[in-house]
């Protein structure tokens, strides 16, 4: 378990696994799958992670890892992790999925991901951490300039959500440029909070 201010990672397991509907169709997949709306059964998420179970065992250098995040009470509040890690070339690319709305803004993904990239440079000895999101995402362009990460591309009016188009934006974050989790921590002021967030998202 990486234990972190507000929230710890913890192996994606059956508790995770179990709201993985939920979070897969509500408006959390809206935000991470860039303006796409779609609609998952219960049948076709199981499929999905045999598969990723399967191709887990797989002897190739292009594997994922999946941490549940979890909030101080035990809550599980949704994925992060690398969705696709390139032993080669040390590149790991990062996902990001709180699926409680109420959680949203309140700080709990960049403890969550301040503890994924320690976990990322100092554990797996990644020279690169990157990820993609839109520009309609607020929160994720204000998280990575928070963190340290550099706009290294954009692919102008590449995504469409509810009718409107949004650019594609490609963050990365180099080893070198990574001065750690304690640093980030003291730079940013965060502290632990013993209280849940009130409903309704920022
Ligand atoms: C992206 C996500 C993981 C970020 O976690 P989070 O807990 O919401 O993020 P944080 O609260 O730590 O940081 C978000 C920042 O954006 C700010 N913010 C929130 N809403 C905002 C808005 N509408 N406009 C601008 N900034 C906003 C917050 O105030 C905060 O900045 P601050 O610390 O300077 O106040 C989470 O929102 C999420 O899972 N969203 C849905 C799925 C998604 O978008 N995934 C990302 C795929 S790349």
């Amino acid at each position: 378990m990486l234990e972190g201010l507000l929230v710890n990672l913890v192996p994606y397991g059956k508790e995770f696994l179990e709201r993985d509907h939920r979070w897969m169709n509500n408006q959390a997949s809206f935000w991470s799958g860039g303006g796409e709306r779609h609609f998952m059964t219960q049948a076709m998420i199981a499929a999905r992670h045999a598969q990723w179970a399967e191709e887990s065992g797989d002897i190739n250098d292009e594997l994922g890892v999946a941490f549940g995040v979890q909030s101080k009470d035990g809550t599980p509040l949704g994925y992060f992790g690398i969705n696709w890690l390139s032993a080669h070339h040390r590149l790991a690319m990062l996902g990001a999925k709180i699926g409680e709305p109420q959680y949203w803004g309140g700080g709990y993904g960049t403890d969550a991901l301040l503890l994924l990239l320690d976990y990322t440079f100092d554990w797996l000895d990644v020279r690169k951490a990157w990820l993609m999101t839109t520009s309609m995402n607020a929160r994720v362009m204000r998280q990575m300039e928070k963190v340290g990460f550099r706009l290294e591309v954009r692919q102008r009016q590449s995504a469409l959500a509810d009718g409107v188009w949004y650019d594609w934006l490609a963050y990365g974050l180099l080893r070198e440029e990574w001065p750690g989790r304690a640093a980030l921590v003291e730079q940013l002021g965060l502290r632990e909070r013993a209280t849940a967030p009130e409903s309704g998202a920022k």
